[in-house]
């Protein structure tokens, strides 16, 4: 109801008025969806609290709206590297500075800090001088970056490759701390620095090595490794799988909690998140020096028992966190037991560890044999509103991570789950992060009393998938066909809401998506990271009725098989019938062409090279367009044969395009040509021509058409370039057949670029953009508030993405240049 009216509104100011409105920006409804690494909490400010994420920055919660909020969206498509959280440090003193350590990977160029006084609204940023990989190995550990409470200028990171690092000027500048033994260079390094909150000048880091435990106890001029830390392992880890030898020679140090009597400890063999076997879990008498062993699970120290296929199971120990009320109430939890007879666990202790609750086990239903989890009725937001794709549809083909829980009708406990916090200012209220979404619950004291706490999910506002492929298809329920990194894909029939993911075939990765331009309930896929069937083809299938309900292909294209690790490129015909599937692999020909939905599937004639640049006419049936190598080619029988034509067409371009089509004419086909432009054909690609500007500034990397503003009129065409030598690389709109452009998207509307857009068929001027690590947005006209597209200030009212960052200044002088930050 709600979108039908929203299309009918819009429909109405198209007519009425121009293209010089201003767009509004929202998230399409997963929630979640990718690893959640940190989830970090204000000592004293209730409920201010920021999650780091991988791939798609931080988030700050606002707690009036009761959701996250992104605070990275501004991140060009060129600094894309920058849209990844290794680190999160806040200001015990003052609740509105916050410090974000920013890069995905170490092999980048970039990586900054970027500085907030007003939490994370806006930013100054500062190039770092050493590199960050919030997407790497051990993203998992941390905090890396902390504040100094008795001198609030000062921040110390521990780094990955390059030791302990200090600043003194609010993360501007940084000084190597070379009094520190840095015998960890392993790309991991020093995963934590903590301070002593009480004793000024009292510092702990610890870094991924066996004996990584190391105090200052004057302000961090000298530094000594912690006396009698554990540094082998015990015979009873040693020895718990005969058929299984740690990866380290002993523990070492995942995640530290501080309180003023211990030092609690998390350890395991392998940085962690994935390849974790062992593990233990210590305390320190910080007053007295004195260690204890108080891994949950041995000489009967938990209960519920530790299930019984597995009484030490495999698996080390991360998360951990500690009342703030309560020195001896603490959580940890395992890491990695998942595959496994039971998988990871929550443990919850009362006395400084002496005995645990197993949480997990409390939490989950009867009969579930070790597969903890949550009822799948439970993975509801606090308002009600469902996330139903976390059942993974119970597929049993799934692969990778993020398999479904084995016991039907409920949802793993989680997997990953590294990022754990008791609320400093409510110890009833717990969250724990997994590989998919966040879990919380305000009644974790329930557990003490063998009782279950009650659990939701608590992933409002964050979107953090990676979209491999988004269609926005001619007619059905749903505006929008998602593939999606690690959780498959799904139709959105409300772009609010999460919505159930595609039942089987399923694969982890869905590459590639496409619909029948005329019977738009007539829908194949493809893609990878799934397991063999008994019967047809593991790698794609078909949909005869919008999706809900699909068959796999009786057999695959000739040599796809499970081991690929892409679905690469299908395409529908217009009439339903006919299915053309490019997968790429060089030693076969292609694209393979199907008339049955995949009983057959045969060689082209006419073209020879495997090129993922095939496209459907919307309108006629039969027909398909390739261009590849700078050759265009049309099929009109169903992708049996190709002809090549292209009178017009640049003779200089040894470069392919993705051939763009009108969704409601047949024959009109748009090439855009890297570097050189756009290329224009109203006659099936017979004759073309250029549009303005091409060669002179009309750079298009992506390309789609969308509603016109007018029934019948001109298509409206979306572009994600550039449309003049001189403007800024983004969105832009042209609804005159590209003689002039607006700009859709601002400068705090950037998400580090998208993988893919795909203009809205039935709705002028709306647009979905899928990115690498901020899930699916999709921007749509306001409401003629006057604001003219292109001028930056065309905001959402969600407050989304309403970040700006500006380039530092230090002594006068502009830092951080490199970053490429916004110059206000
Ligand atoms: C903390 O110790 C430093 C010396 O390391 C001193 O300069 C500073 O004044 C102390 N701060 C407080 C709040 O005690
Ligand atoms: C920083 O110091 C460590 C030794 O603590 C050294 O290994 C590292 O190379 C230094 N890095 C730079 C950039 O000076
Ligand atoms: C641990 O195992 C080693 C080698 O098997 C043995 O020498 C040692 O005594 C054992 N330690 C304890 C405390 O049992
Ligand atoms: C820490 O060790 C000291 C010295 O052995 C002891 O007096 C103190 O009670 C211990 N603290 C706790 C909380 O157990
Ligand atoms: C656990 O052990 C029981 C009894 O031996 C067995 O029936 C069950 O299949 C086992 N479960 C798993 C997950 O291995
Ligand atoms: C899958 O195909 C590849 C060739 O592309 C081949 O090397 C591999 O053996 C095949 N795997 C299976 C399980 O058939
Ligand atoms: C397909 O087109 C894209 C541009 O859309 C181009 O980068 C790529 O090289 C082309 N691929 C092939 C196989 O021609
Ligand atoms: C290629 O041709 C296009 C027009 O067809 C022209 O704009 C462009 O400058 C040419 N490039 C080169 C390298 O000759
Ligand atoms: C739009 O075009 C279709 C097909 O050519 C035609 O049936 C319809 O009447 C047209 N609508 C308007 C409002 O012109």
């Amino acid at each position: 109801m709600l979108i039908t009216a929203l299309v009918a509104l819009l429909g109405a100011l198209g007519v009425r008025a121009g293209n010089n409105k201003g767009y509004e920006f929202n998230s399409v409804a997963i929630s979640g969806g990718g690893y959640i690494t940190g989830i970090v909490a204000h000592p004293t400010q209730a409920n201010l609290r920021y999650v780091r994420t991988d791939i798609g920055g931080a988030y700050r919660w606002d707690n009036g709206a009761s959701k996250w909020i992104a605070l990275n969206d501004f991140i060009t498509a060129r600094d894309a590297n920058l849209l990844g959280t290794e680190s999160i440090a806040l200001d015990p003193h003052n609740p509105n500075r916050l410090y974000l350590a920013q890069g995905r990977y170490q092999t980048d160029e970039w990586a900054g800090f970027y500085v907030s006084d007003d939490q994370g609204a806006t930013f100054t940023i500062y190039e770092s001088p050493f590199p960050m990989g919030a997407n790497d190995m051990g993203r998992n550990n941390g905090e890396r970056l902390a504040v100094n409470p008795f001198n609030t200028n000062e921040l110390w990171m521990g780094t990955r490759t390059e030791g302990l690092w200090k600043s003194s000027d609010r993360a501007a500048t940084w000084t190597n701390v070379t009094s520190i033994p840095d015998a960890f260079a392993n790309g991991i390094g020093f995963v934590q620095v903590v301070f002593d909150p009480v004793n000024n000048g009292t510092i702990y880091a610890s870094a991924s090595a066996p004996g990584g435990l190391f105090v200052s106890k004057d302000a961090g001029a000298s530094w000594a490794a912690i006396a009698g830390q554990p540094t082998t392992w015990t015979n009873e880890t040693a020895n718990a799988f005969p058929d299984k030898t740690p990866s380290s020679a002993g523990p070492q140090p995942m995640k530290v909690a501080l309180t003023t009597d211990f030092l609690y400890v998390t350890y395991a063999d392998y940085p962690g998140p994935w390849g974790v076997s062992f593990g233990e879990v210590w305390r320190l008498n910080i007053t007295g020096g004195s260690w204890d062993n108080i891994t949950p699970g041995r000489n009967g120290n938990s209960s519920p028992a530790p299930y019984d296929n597995q009484t030490f199971p495999a698996g080390g120990f991360c998360g951990v966190s500690v009342d703030a009320t309560n020195p001896n109430r603490l959580v940890v939890m395992t890491l990695d037991r998942d595959p496994g007879p039971a998988l990871d666990s929550l443990y919850l202790s009362t006395d400084a560890g002496a005995t645990w609750k197993d949480v997990t086990q409390l939490s989950s239903p009867s009969g579930s044999d070790g597969n903890w989890g949550h009822p799948i009725n439970s993975a509801k937001f606090k308002d009600g509103t469902p996330v139903p794709w976390l059942d993974f549809n119970n597929g049993p083909q799934w692969g990778g991570y993020g398999a479904p829980n084995k016991v039907v009708g409920t949802t793993k406990f989680g997997w990953w789950m590294s990022a754990l916090l008791i609320d400093p200012t409510d110890p009833d209220h717990l969250m724990y992060g997994t590989g998919a979404t966040i879990w919380a619950t305000d009644s974790l004291s329930r557990a003490e009393v063998d009782w279950s706490p009650s659990w939701y999910i608590n992933t409002e506002g964050i979107e953090e998938n990676y979209a491999l492929i988004i269609k926005s298809p001619t007619g059905g329920p749903g505006h929008l066909l998602s593939g999606l990194g690690d959780i498959s894909g799904m139709r959105h029939d409300d772009l609010t809401k999460p919505q159930h993911m595609f039942p089987a075939p399923q694969f982890s990765n869905l590459d590639t998506i496409d619909f029948a331009g005329q019977y738009p309930n007539v829908l194949a896929r493809a893609g990878s990271s799934g397991t063999d069937y008994d019967y047809g083809c593991a790698r794609g299938g078909y949909s005869t009725d919008g999706g809900d309900a699909w068959n796999v292909f009786p057999t695959c294209a000739p040599g796809m098989n499970a081991s690929h690790t892409t679905g690469s490129v299908i395409s529908v015909d217009a009439s339903g019938r006919y299915i053309v599937w490019s997968t790429l692999l060089a030693e076969q020909a292609g694209p393979w062409a199907s008339p049955d939905y995949g009983n057959t599937w045969n060689a082209p004639t006419g073209l020879t090279v495997q090129t993922a640049n095939v496209t459907a006419d919307r309108v006629q049936a039969a027909t398909f367009y390739a261009f590849d190598a700078g050759v265009f080619y049309i099929s009109t029988d169903g992708g049996a044969t190709y002809a090549t034509r292209g009178t017009g067409l640049p003779s200089n371009n040894t470069n392919g395009a993705l051939p763009t089509v009108n969704h409601a004419v047949a024959g009109e086909i748009w090439l855009p040509i890297l570097g050189l432009g756009i290329w224009h054909s109203k006659d099936f690609g017979a004759t073309w021509a250029a549009l303005p500007n091409s060669g002179k500034g009309l750079r298009p990397y992506l390309l789609s058409t969308g509603a016109p503003a007018k029934t019948n009129g001109t298509t409206t065409l979306f572009i994600w370039g550039h449309t003049s030598s001189t403007d800024t690389e983004g969105l832009y709109r042209s609804d005159d057949g590209g003689s002039s452009w607006v700009r859709v998207n601002d400068d705090n509307h950037n998400y580090g670029g998208p993988t893919s857009i795909a203009g809205d068929p039935r709705v002028y001027g709306r647009v979905f953009m899928g990115t690498a690590g901020r899930g699916i947005v999709y921007a749509d006209l306001t409401s003629g508030n006057g604001v003219t597209a292109g001028t930056g200030t065309g905001g959402d009212k969600n407050n989304r993405g309403g970040s700006t960052a500006k380039c530092g200044k230090v002594g006068g002088k502009t830092v951080g240049t490199g970053i490429h930050c916004v110059t206000a």
